[in-house]
Parts: C-alpha cells; sequence; structure tokens
C-alpha cells in the first residue's frame, strides 16, 4: 500500500473509488450525493458506509460515501471512520482511492494525514498463518491519494513508519510460542539493528549469572530455551541522555510451578508483547530518521514448570542486591523486569519506561480500553496522557501511594514478589518501584491492551503509537 498527495479535487480523480464523506446535521453540499443518499435512505451515522457506482460529476467508477455522524468529528471518531473506510474498501475491492480532507476537532492537518496512513496501513495488516501458502491477491488497496493543501508526504511518512513499527510487534506478538522464543526475538532485534543501523548487544545466561540477574534467571530456569537479555541502542543525537524502553519478553507464560488453568492458556504466547512493542516502536523511531537517542531493552524468557523450576517459597537474590521471596511463580513479570530496569542505570537515562503484560488485574480495572500508568514522576505520566490522547493510544494512570508498598512485606527477605488480591496492578508497580529509585521511571501495564481474544484473536499494535508519539513529542 502506498500513499500520495494530491491537490487536485477528488470529483477530478479518474481511478476506482472517490470517498465522499456526510454527515448527520449538515445536510450534503454535494447535492447530486445527496439524491443517492435520499434515494438509499442511507442515514450518514457515524462510520456508516454506501458504495455507489458511477456517480454524476465524479470522474472515479465509484463513490464511497462515509457518514460522519454529528459534528463535531471528534479524534476517537474520526479513526472509527477511517476503520470503517478501510474495510469497506476491502470488501468491495477496490485497488486505489482518493480521500477528501474533512475537519477534525483539535487536530491540524498534519495529524490528520499521519493518523491516516497509520490507520489505512495498520488496517491492512494479515496473519502470517505458519506454513499456509496464501494465494496472493491482486486486488488489494495499492494507492491511497490523500488530498492535501499543504505538502503532507512527511506526515505520511511519519504514520507509515508508526504502522510499519505496529506491524513488526503484531507479527511477533502472532507468532506461536514454539517459534517465537527467546532466541528468536533475539535474531529479530539483530536484523532490526543490520537494517537500521543500531547497536544490538545480547547477553547469554553466563554473562546475566555475573552480573547478578538472578531474579531473572529463577524464571527461565524450568525452561530449556536459554534467556537472553537484548539491547538495542539508536543514537541521533549527540551526547544527550536517551531515553530508555523495557519490554516484557515472556515468550509463554505458563505460570510455572505455580501453573496457570488450562483455559485460554495459549494467549500466554503474547506475554511478549511488551518486547514486542519496544521493538516495534524503535523500527518506527529509526525509520523516521529521529534526532533522539533511544535506548530498548528486553529480558526474554520463557517461563515453565520443571523438576528444576523455581518453586513458592524460594528466594532469590536480584542484581541490585535485594532479595525477592517467590510466593507465586506466576509473577514472573516482576521478576524479569526488577533485574533489566536496575541493568538500564549504565545508560544513565533521561526517562525510563517498561511495558509489560503484567497483571490479568489491570483488565478488571480498566478493561481492553486504556492501558494502566504508574509512575514516581507525574510530569512523565503527564507528557505520557498528552502523547497517548494525540496518537488515539491512551493510558490511565493508577496510584502508588506507599500504603500498596507495604502489601510487599515478607518473612523471609527484602521483599514478596505478590502483594495478595487487592489491587494487583498497584503491587506489582510498587514493587517495579523499589528498583527505580535512581532515575525518572513509568511502567505501563498492557495486559488488556497488547492483544485482542475471541474471534478477533490477535495482537494489536499497542502501544507503538502511545510510545512513538511520545518520542516524537521530546524533540
Ligand atoms: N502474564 C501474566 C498477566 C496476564 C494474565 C496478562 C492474564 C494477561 C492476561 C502475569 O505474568 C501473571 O501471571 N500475573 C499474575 C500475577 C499474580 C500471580 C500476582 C496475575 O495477574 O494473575
Ligand atoms: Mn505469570
Ligand atoms: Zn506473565
Amino acid at each position: 500500500m502506498e500513499f500520495f498527495v494530491t491537490h487536485q479535487a477528488v470529483d477530478h480523480y479518474s481511478g476506482d473509488c472517490s470517498v465522499a464523506f456526510a454527515s448527520k446535521d449538515k445536510s450534503n453540499d454535494n447535492r447530486i450525493i445527496q439524491t443517492y443518499l435520499d434515494l438509499h435512505r442511507f442515514e450518514p451515522k457515524l462510520a456508516s458506509t454506501l458504495m455507489l457506482g458511477k456517480v454524476e460529476g465524479y470522474k472515479s467508477k465509484r463513490v464511497l460515501v462515509v457518514g460522519l455522524g454529528e459534528s463535531p468529528l471528534t479524534k476517537k471518531n474520526f479513526i472509527k471512520v477511517l476503520k470503517s473506510l478501510s474495510s469497506a474498501m476491502s470488501s468491495s475491492k477496490v485497488k486505489n482511492v482518493v480521500i477528501p480532507l474533512i475537519e477534525v476537532e483539535d487536530a491540524n492537518e498534519a495529524w490528520i494525514q499521519a493518523s491516516t496512513a497509520r490507520v489505512l496501513k495498520n488496517e491492512s495488516y494479515k496473519v502470517n498463518k505458519v506454513g499456509v501458502k496464501e494465494e496472493p491477491s491482486d486486488i488489494v488497496l495499492e494507492a491511497v491519494n490523500l488530498y492535501s493543501k499543504n505538502n503532507g508526504a512527511n506526515e505520511i511518512q511519519k504514520g507509515v513508519a508508526i504502522a510499519n513499527g505496529m506491524a513488526l510487534t503484531r507479527e511477533l506478538g502472532d507468532l506461536p510460542p514454539n517459534i517465537c522464543t527467546p532466541t528468536y526475538i533475539a535474531d529479530a532485534a539483530q536484523s532490526l539493528a543490520k537494517n537500521y543501523d543500531l547497536e544490538c548487544e545480547i547477553l547469554e545466561e553466563s554473562e546475566m549469572e555475573s552480573l547478578g540477574m538472578n531474579s531473572l534467571l529463577s524464571v527461565s530456569r524450568g525452561s530449556s530455551q536459554p534467556a537472553k537479555l537484548i539491547s538495542l541502542k539508536y543514537s541521533n543525537n549527540g551526547n544527550a541522555a536517551p531515553i530508555v524502553l523495557v519490554g516484557k519478553g515472556v515468550t509463554f507464560d505458563s505460570g510455572g510451578i505455580s501453573l496457570k488453568p488450562g483455559s485460554g492458556m495459549d494467549e500466554m504466547k503474547y506475554d511478549m508483547c511488551g518486547a514486542a512493542s519496544v521493538l516495534g516502536s524503535m523500527r518506527a523511531i529509526a525509520e523516521m530518521n529521529l534526532k533522539v537517542n533511544l535506548v530498548v531493552v528486553v529480558p526474554a524468557v520463557e517461563n515453565m514448570p520443571a523438576h528444576n523450576a523455581s518453586r513458592p517459597g524460594d528466594v532469590v537474590k536480584s542484581m541490585s542486591g535485594q532479595t525477592i521471596e517467590i510466593l507465586n511463580t506466576d509473577a514472573e513479570g516482576r521478576l524479569i523486569l526488577c533485574d533489566a530496569l536496575t541493568y538500564c542505570e549504565k545508560y544513565k537515562p533521561k526517562t525510563v519506561i517498561d511495558i509489560a503484560t503484567l497483571t490479568g488485574a489491570v483488565i478488571i480495572a480498566l478493561g481492553k480500553h486504556h492501558s494502566g500508568v504508574m509512575s514516581n514522576d507525574q510530569s512523565l505520566v503527564d507528557a505520557l496522557k498528552v502523547s497517548g490522547e494525540s496518537a488515539q493510544d491512551t493510558v490511565w494512570q493508577l496510584p502508588l501511594d506507599e500504603e500498596y508498598d507495604d502489601l510487599l512485606k515478607s518473612n523471609f527477605a527484602d521483599m514478596a514478589n505478590i502483594g495478595g488480591r487487592e489491587a494487583g496492578t498497584v503491587t506489582a508497580a510498587c514493587f517495579l518501584a523499589r528498583y527505580t529509585k535512581k532515575y525518572s521511571w513509568a511502567h505501563i501495564d498492557i495486559a488488556g491492551t497488547a492483544w485482542l481474544g475471541g474471534s478477533k484473536k490477535g495482537a494489536t499494535g499497542r502501544p507503538v503509537p502511545l510510545l512513538t508519539q511520545y518520542i516524537m513529542d521530546q524533540v
């Protein structure tokens, strides 16, 4: 799919399809289109579509009418409009299209062009079925022409870069866990490094042992897959302190000896979506050639039960020197993240953001709409909220008071790895906060937003739009 900017009025477009937007409160200014809407009794409800054949006054073969509902059109509703526009085009096998510019509340043309490119490109993502040869279809949307008053090419390129980052994130997430192992993620990072000229470093278990990462290694012990600590460095802003993104990379979370119940356990292949999202964000930023310094760190492990797996009651010493009583081997995310977060100190970071499918509790609290965010730096949360709103990939803040931290008390170590039933998302973050005292840090729990279940089962590519936008907003 390629995007082009056009300055020509859309009714002059002589390709497959022209889009015409119609809103509820403004009767259509185009009298001919309005006649068709009346004829079809089409009500321009939000994100409704009506595909027409040849329409008088339009040079294209077809006209796709897309309803906008009531004005003003919010950013959120504009994204809904784009998604239904995309599905209408693919079901009627349109190969090329022109889309007029519309007004979106609190958005400028740059935002509209970038978002349009990102959403349409991301909607075209297709899962690679393992070993299934799908006939390459010759009827796919090849060319999208966006009407612009300015030169929107730059904005479009940004939107495409974000969608490409999301595609990498979704591909890694959707892969089966027997393929997407820690070693596979390390290889993916290495090929990113090759393609975008990044520095790549992969620590093996023996090196992690020398660093004292016993907490991370305890999670991996029951697996026959070796753990990897992956880091990628993108330097495009001199000596400036880098932004560091840390992504949880549990390639399969069985729960370990605290085994999970069987139903839906396959979805624990998505427990590496934090890792996938930081690699996807790296790809997007590198593709944009953004003037920043960015580091991504991925602790990658598999959490399995075995004779040598860690057991409830085990005590391990983390790289920071603090000891942890493992009361539940299924609370493994924080055990790998704590060592990765200590490791981050060596980058002398400006900020560290970790992204993790950390708790089922965040799905109970926030559902699948917002990701949860907790931080030791309110200004960082405020910035993430703004960027999330702009990218339409939002976060909702949960508290991090010391009262919650008390729940992590252990009689046998500096802390326990679980805090009990209450406020599970917050106590998980309190655990991480004990390892992030030396820098400005935020934790984003994406257990609810990284993938969808049921018939729509698949990775979403979130929070790549949020992370990328946040980094872009720092430049
Ligand atoms: N990866 C899971 C969190 C998760 C669960 C994400 C369900 C999405 C859907 C994490 O490792 C985990 O198992 N967390 C436990 C923590 C508990 C043992 C304190 C949980 O949320 O149940
Ligand atoms: Mn778990
Ligand atoms: Zn997990």
